[in-house]
């Protein structure tokens, strides 16, 4: 955004008390790529083999290698326990970390408890849609089989094609080096929220490709019977965009198609998950409205010696602080660290308190079924439930959405606090009516306690997954080598952590 961004100078030097800095915006990687190798890494098809792109682009490449440092593993489930009963019944609430770099993203996904222990390419809870955000092989996968044979059958079926993780050719053409957009839903999903995809330029691709995957979806279900009569069903990666980017938008786009994701295993309500909406909370946000990329906070201009590159080690921006805020403002690096600080205080405890208040909604209306109330008496406050807790999910399961947009994201968490007092105060009535006075909810003041509320047993889930491991996974693994799909070498040095096994 070449344009805006000299607009912006003016706002900024004009309106806004955070100084500039006496130097203008450093001319950003785009205007400076003449001094570095267009890589072409493939000259027919998707090159998904990261360290092939190591030959053209070193720099690139070793920045992007240090994504692996973001190594540590946060259970989010122990630090937050009442997550467990915002999402009883539903995978989230047996496994649910905080994001870690892109180098361990094909990792995580078969980590995690959610994508279960299938023991062959047709078992398994997931279908093959939950590998789409995390590696290059997607779109060689989409490319050669086509975007229906991939979106069709279970998560299993690709364990031994989706073997590099998230890198150059999510984001790079192969032939050309050009950052363009691998995932067509991308497309549609901007499409239908009245973008015209033409017109889209090199400065908006800075964001577009993390669009790509820090977006709100669904998988959106189509059926059919094959030659031999078997049902197959397809799951396609959706945006729900066609409404606006706003949480009630798109509550109001699943509420219009009577999506639910699962039904609560406690209160009964038919529940919605939100994804990572980064990128539609990023647009409404100040740095978005003005026109500034998350490449730019996220991907700085860096130098070695002569050359100018753009850093890949993507990460929190502020690690690195010079580089990203101070190319626009002037405060000092404490200062930035403490407005973020700040940011994030506020956004806690306000999400405490709607995490709380639905939680104990959730456990009210289970304890209302058990005292016979009656469909009629919960429909509208299973209602208020599933909107509170969209809007509570909506805000937060964006990881930086308390920076990239705080007025919002607070918004959103007063809403869902007030959905699920509402629903509580006409929960103590149903209660009452059934000779319920004064039920006090039980105790998930730990993950333990929270996941035996939610009926989880996770002795189970974890020995199916280390048998998982030790099995189908390594057969995965020697395929992948075999076919020349997977360098081992690349997975050098790569710590095996996760929720279960520290
Ligand atoms: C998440 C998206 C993403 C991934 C993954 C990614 N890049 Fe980039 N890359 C970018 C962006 C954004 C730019 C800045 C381009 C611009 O502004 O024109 C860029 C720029 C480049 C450039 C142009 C020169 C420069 O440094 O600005 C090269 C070469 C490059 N990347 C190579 C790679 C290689 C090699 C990999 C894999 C190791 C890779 N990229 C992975 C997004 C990505
Ligand atoms: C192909 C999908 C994909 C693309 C493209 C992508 N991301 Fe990610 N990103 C992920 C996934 C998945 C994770 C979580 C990985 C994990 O925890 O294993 C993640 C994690 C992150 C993190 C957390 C890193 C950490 O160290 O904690 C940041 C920040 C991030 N992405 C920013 C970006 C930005 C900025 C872009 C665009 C320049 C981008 N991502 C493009 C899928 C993607
Ligand atoms: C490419 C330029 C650019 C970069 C990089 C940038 N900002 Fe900004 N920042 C802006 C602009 C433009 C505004 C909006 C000023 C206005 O018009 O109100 C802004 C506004 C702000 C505000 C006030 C609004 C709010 O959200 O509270 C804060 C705080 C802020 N930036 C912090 C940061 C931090 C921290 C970083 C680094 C992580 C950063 N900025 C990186 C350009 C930038
Ligand atoms: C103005 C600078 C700025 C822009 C623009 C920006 N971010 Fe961020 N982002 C931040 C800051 C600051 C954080 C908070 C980091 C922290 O808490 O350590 C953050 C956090 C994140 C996180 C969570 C990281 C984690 O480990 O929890 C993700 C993911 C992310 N951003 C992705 C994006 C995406 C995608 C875009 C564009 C749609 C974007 N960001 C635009 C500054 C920015």
């Amino acid at each position: 955004m070449k344009t805006l961004k000299v607009l912006l100078r003016y706002t900024l030097a004009t309106i806004v008390s955070l100084a500039l800095p006496a130097t203008p915006f450093p001319a950003h990687a785009a205007e400076q790529k003449a001094e570095v190798k267009s890589p072409v890494a493939k000259e027919n098809g998707v090159q998904s083999k990261n360290e092939e792109w190591a030959k053209t682009s070193p720099h690139q490449y070793e920045s992007w290698k240090k994504t692996s440092e973001s190594e540590t593993l946060e259970d989010l489930l122990k630090k937050k326990p009442q997550l467990p009963i915002l999402w009883a019944g539903y995978a989230f609430a047996k496994d649910y970390n905080a994001p870690r770099g892109h180098f361990y993203a094909v990792q995580d996904n078969i980590n995690s408890l959610r994508t279960g222990a299938p023991v062959s390419p047709v078992t398994g809870p997931l279908p093959t849609a939950c590998w789409t955000c995390k590696s290059p092989d997607v779109p060689r996968l989409i490319e050669e089989v086509g975007e229906k044979e991939y979106f069709t059958g279970k998560w299993a079926k690709y364990g031994s094609e989706v073997v590099n993780p998230i890198g150059c050719a999510d984001c790079h053409d192969s032939k050309t080096g050009e950052l363009t957009l691998t995932r067509e839903y991308l497309k549609r999903g901007l499409t239908a929220s009245g973008v015209d995809v033409a017109k889209l330029n090199n400065d908006d691709m800075r964001s577009l490709v993390c669009a790509q995957c820090h977006s709100e979806y669904y998988f959106k279900k189509t059926e059919e019977t094959d030659a031999k009569g078997e049902k197959k069903a397809t799951l396609t990666v959706t945006f729900p965009w066609d409404k606006g980017f706003k949480g009630e938008d798109m509550e109001a786009h699943y509420d219009a198609l009577n999506f639910s994701d699962w039904t609560h295993a406690i209160s009964k309500a038919p529940m919605l998950k939100a994804q990572h909406p980064d990128y539609e909370l990023f647009v409404s946000g100040i740095h978005g409205r003005r026109g500034v990329s998350c490449a730019d906070c996220h991907m700085p201009t860096k130098k070695d010696g002569d050359v100018v590159f753009t850093d890949h080690h993507i990460t929190s921006p502020l690690d690195n602080i010079a580089n990203t805020c101070l190319t626009c403002h002037s405060e000092s690096e404490e200062e930035f660290k403490e407005i973020v600080g700040i940011k994030l205080e506020r956004k806690e405890q306000l999400m405490e308190l709607a995490m709380d208040s639905l939680a104990k909604a959730h456990l009210e209306a289970g304890k209302a079924w058990e005292s016979g109330a009656t469909e009629e008496e919960m429909k509208d406050i299973l209602q208020d439930i599933r909107h509170g807790q969209w809007r509570w999910d909506y805000s937060i399961a964006g990881h930086g959405s308390f920076f990239h947009n705080p007025e919002e994201t607070l918004r959103l968490l007063a809403q869902a606090n007030d959905k699920a007092q509402q629903a509580r105060v006409k929960l103590a009535a149903v209660l009452a009516k059934h000779g319920v006075i004064g039920y006090v909810v039980p105790d998930f003041s730990t993950k333990e306690k929270a996941q035996a509320l939610a009926g989880i047993d996770m002795d189970k889930e974890i020995a199916a997954k280390l048998a998982f491991k030790a099995a189908l996974l390594q057969e995965w693994n020697e395929e992948a080598v075999a076919k020349g799909r997977l360098n081992m070498e690349s997975r050098k040095g790569m710590s095996d952590h996760s929720s279960y096994s520290k």
